[in-house]
């Protein structure tokens, strides 16, 4: 047995080299069931394994489709695996938790039955990114940023999230699901709310995520019609990425030939609280752009008046600070500089953090650290239940007016390009334009 599972993890996909030694560590340890979800026998044979093997901290991950996840826990409850009095006992989900508002709920209900809020975690792979983490590290850790950091100072936001790869080979999940569901009630959101959140009073799970919900909070209800003012979406069409020729959407494997899911959205919030009243966060996402980056950056408020004639250094460079949460992961600080000779010419000139620099090595993937924590029982970094509803509750905004709307002309975008001619337009009318990525 212990063969087939060094087979599954030699065969599975991976960033990092593997050490044979911690595997074949991890090997020794590692035992394997085989049953189907509904089946209450392997259930009782899990526990029967754990009760010979000596085991009583357990940690239930559900690497499985979503459509199980109820199934699975209504018989771990059955079977009263959940309970452990001489230990712990716990579970992870990954997203997506649930496809809508009402699934989400009643998928929380269907854990709850079984589960205490404090033995569930909601995995979200993004919150286990170093430089995602790293956000309140900068932000809280250092003492410079506090004073600038609102709505006198900062002019907008914007988050983008943008991917080179297609649908690939998830047609029969992202079709159902598009951008809304799959990273912006997600991702996006959480990249949102670290960075808007008021500093937490100490930096344990509970506080921290008080602070996150309470940015969701502060995001009105989205209307139909705010929501078709305030979203942009659109599909992509074949095109050239990487040099390579690439198909439409609609000709993906599994992809339903009409299908009118989004494969990019850019939208417009608003964080209603004193700190960012006014303030617009633009958030963007799309499947094949030219680029792997996401970025999170903070523009701040031109200076009131040019005192430099020549050229006019607010519009040749705002200041602006960019988090790189991938690759290249790092923060740079653009700034106007003059530049050397008689005229008083500005540009904009660059400060440069970078991880591999300052580090060395690449970061630890996001699974290792999320891992670890819910083995350690540390919970911050994984979203709450009330988290996950305000999420939901954003998103629902947004799916349920593009239902109502319908369309008959989803605008379309070449692969390979910078998305969507429109959605250019809609941030252009705020008199703002898209970061070149
Ligand atoms: C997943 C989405 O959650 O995140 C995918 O379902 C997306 O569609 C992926 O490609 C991106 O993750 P990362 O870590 O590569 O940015």
């Amino acid at each position: 047995m212990r063969e087939v599972l060094r087979k599954g993890v030699m065969d599975y996909g991976r960033t990092q080299p593997i050490d044979e030694e911690i595997l074949n560590k991890l090997l020794e340890n590692a035992f394997y069931i085989e049953s189907t979800f509904q089946d209450p026998e392997g259930y009782a044979q899990l526990d029967r394994a754990l009760h010979d093997i000596g085991v009583q901290n357990t940690l239930f991950y559900l690497s499985t489709p979503p459509g199980w996840y109820a199934t699975i826990v209504e018989n771990i409850g059955k079977s009263e695996l959940e309970k452990c009095p001489e230990g712990w006992r716990r579970i992870v989900v990954e997203k997506p938790f649930g496809r809508d508002l009402e699934s989400a709920k009643a998928l929380d209900e269907e854990l709850h039955a079984v589960f205490n809020e404090d033995q569930i975690y909601r995995m979200d792979h993004y919150l286990g990114k170093e430089t995602v983490q790293n956000i309140l590290a900068f932000r809280f850790g250092n003492g410079i940023f506090e004073p600038l950091w609102n709505r006198k100072y900062i002019d907008h936001i914007q988050i983008t999230m943008a991917e080179t790869d297609g649908v690939g080979t998830r047609a029969g999940y992202y079709d159902k699901a598009g951008v809304v569901r799959d990273v912006f009630q997600n991702h996006l959101l959480q990249l949102l709310t670290l960075t808007a959140m008021e500093a937490p009073a100490v930096f344990k799970a509970k506080a921290v995520r008080d602070e996150k919900v309470k940015v969701l909070n502060s995001i009105n209800n989205i209307t139909k019609e705010i929501a078709l003012k305030n979203t942009y979406r659109a599909q992509y069409v074949s095109g050239t990425v990487d040099g390579k020729r690439v198909a439409s959407y609609r000709d993906e494997p599994d992809v339903d030939p009409n299908s009118t899911t989004e494969t990019y959205m850019a939208a417009r919030l608003f964080v209603n609280n004193w700190r960012w009243a006014g303030v617009p966060f633009y958030l963007r996402s799309g499947k094949r752009l030219p680029k792997r980056v996401t970025e999170i950056a903070i523009q701040f408020t031109q200076i009131p008046l040019s005192l430099f004639s020549q050229r006019n250094l607010a519009s040749e460079a705002p200041n602006v600070l960019v988090i790189r949460i991938q690759p290249n992961e790092g923060i740079t600080l653009f700034l106007g500089a003059k530049v050397p000779g008689g005229a008083m010419r500005i540009e904009p000139v660059e400060m440069r953090f970078s991880y591999a620099e300052a580090f060395g090595g690449s970061p630890p993937e996001a699974y290792e650290r999320l891992l670890l924590d819910s083995l350690m029982g540390d919970a911050t970094l994984f979203t709450r239940s009330d988290e996950v509803d305000e999420a939901w509750r954003l998103a629902q905004g947004i799916i349920d007016a593009w239902d109502e709307e319908g369309l008959e002309n989803l605008p379309i975008y070449e692969a390979g390009t910078h998305g969507p001619h429109g959605a250019d337009g809609f941030i252009q009318r705020d008199g703002r334009r898209w970061r070149d990525i």
